[in-house]
């Protein structure tokens, strides 16, 4: 199995080949949510029986955070496509390095590891390309609990204060509500002594879905999905099976790409309240919108431009910001997408103008003139949700395309390519020699840098 760095350079010397002008039919199966998932398996450092995971997307992030708890000593089981994992023999408090640095949630272990054991050493997780990623939120909330916490080269090490033995209920007031703070303060409240108020949390489905699993632990936790939760602490956690909920944003990625090519496809099993923010966008820009129970169906109609601001949930996702651009480039008229949760997540706005979108960036809003087509290039995807906005570019555009950067799409969309070509959409993924780097093709330059990969 390849994993860690090998694997990022082994899919760097991977494409995806798309044929352009695609159209899009039938049903795709969603997977299980990735940002759900890789909290799950955070959260089961919390006991030490044996914890059960069904609907676990194949994705190089889970694999990644596996390998993490693998470090630590936990014991992780695939059978009959559920996830086994077994905390019992749990030796080492320290995330190592070299497995953290690709894995930004891997952090979230911090507040489960300190909790359980009263001690944990976290290397800090460190920016990405859209944005600085900082933790402040999840240290001052660690501190509130009764937490002491140094950073010393990178790895934030935190011990419960001597004072005390355990860490001690609080009121927490988050100055955002960030996820991944959100979610480190809940998974370290669940054994703190006494109750603990997270005033201005987060409230997406993946937090609402840890709390179910840990209430089915044995955790006492009220009002997740609301701003302001409350945890009262317990002694121990216990086993217990848990189905991941799927993937919204995985869902809305098709969606939106059914509404880019004006396809008609349905998209299950989905929790349709939680793209209710997307729909109704999608609706506002021209598409008909069917739900019936744990399925959505769309059918993509002549698009309008819209606006959008990303916002926390209910409002609509930063994740499918990218995706959502790539549609508005072939909108009629105009739009204006604002970007209002990362700092640096628009990387994909000049690359999506390489194709001959019309699209005038300021900081971190996209004026958008929709026009009538744009053309299959070879580009290379800068994250996650701007690989999966190519690609939905490259299905619209006229021509081929190739798609670089695969190390991004494949830590968040699993089985990406099949599922489209079930859907009827021309893509091939295709292996080279050497990676798209060995090549000579740079991030800056790609226009003279293509003309050498194609020569070569
Ligand atoms: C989670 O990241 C998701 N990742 C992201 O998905 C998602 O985009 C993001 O939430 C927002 O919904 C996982 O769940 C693994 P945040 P997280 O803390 O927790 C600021 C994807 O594509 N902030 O909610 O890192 C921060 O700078 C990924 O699947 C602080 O200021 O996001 C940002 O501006 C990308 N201090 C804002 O909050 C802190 O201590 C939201 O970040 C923490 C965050």
């Amino acid at each position: 199995m390849i994993c860690g760095r090998d694997k990022d350079s082994y899919l760097k010397s991977q494409n995806l080949k798309i044929f352009g002008e695609g159209k899009l039919n039938g049903l795709v199966e969603i997977s299980g949510a990735k940002n759900s998932a890789l909290v799950l398996l955070a959260a089961s450092l919390l006991t030490n029986e044996r914890i059960i995971l069904e609907n676990v997307p194949r994705l190089t992030d889970i694999e990644k955070m596996e390998n993490i708890l693998k470090n630590l000593g936990v014991n992780l089981l695939y059978k009959n496509n559920k996830l086994e994992i077994d905390s019992q023999n749990i030796s080492i408090k320290e995330l190592p390095y070299e497995l953290v640095n690709g894995l930004r949630a891997s952090f979230f272990c911090i507040g489960a590891l300190l909790t359980k054991f009263g001690v944990a050493k976290v290397p800090m997780p460190g920016g990405c390309n859209i944005g600085s990623r900082p933790i402040d939120e999840h240290i001052k909330g660690l501190e509130a609990l009764g937490a002491e916490i140094n950073i010393e080269e990178g790895i934030v090490k935190a011990k419960i204060k001597k004072s005390i033995n355990k860490l001690h209920g609080t009121h927490i007031k988050l100055k955002c509500p960030s996820v991944g703070a959100t979610e480190t303060l809940i998974m370290a409240a669940s054994l703190a002594e006494g109750r603990t108020i997270i005033e201005n949390a987060a409230r997406e489905p993946e937090i609402q879905d840890l709390c179910q699993m840990l209430n089915k632990m044995g955790a006492k936790i009220y009002d997740f999905g609301k701003e302001k939760i409350i945890i009262d602490g317990v002694n121990k956690l216990f086993g217990c099976s848990h189905k991941v909920i799927p993937d919204r944003i995985e869902a809305g990625t098709f969606l939106i790409a059914a509404a880019a090519t004006s396809s008609s496809i349905t998209v299950s099993p989905v929790t349709p309240h939680h793209l209710e923010a997307v729909t109704d966008k999608l609706k506002e820009s021209g598409s008909k919108i069917t739900i019936k129970g744990n399925s959505i169906t769309i059918n993509g109609k002549d698009i309008k431009g819209v606006d959008i601001d990303t916002a926390p949930f209910p409002g609509f996702p930063t994740d499918l910001q990218a995706p959502f651009t790539a549609l508005m480039t072939i909108a009629n008229g105009k739009s204006k997408i604002t970007e209002t949760i990362f700092e640096d997540r628009m990387n994909h706005v000049h690359l999506l103008n390489k194709m001959g979108a019309d699209i005038k960036l300021d900081k971190n809003v996209a004026y958008i003139k929709g026009v009538k087509s744009i053309k299959g290039m070879d580009l290379i995807g800068l994250d996650l949700r701007s690989s999966a906005a190519l690609i939905i570019a490259g299905i619209i555009a006229k021509g081929n395309s190739r798609i670089y950067g695969l190390e991004h799409l494949d830590r968040g969309y699993e089985n990406f390519e099949s599922k489209l070509k079930i859907l009827g959409v021309s893509i091939n993924r295709e292996f080279n020699k050497r990676t798209y780097v060995e090549r000579g093709y740079g991030i800056k330059s790609e226009s003279e840098s293509l003309t050498k990969i194609k020569a070569a």
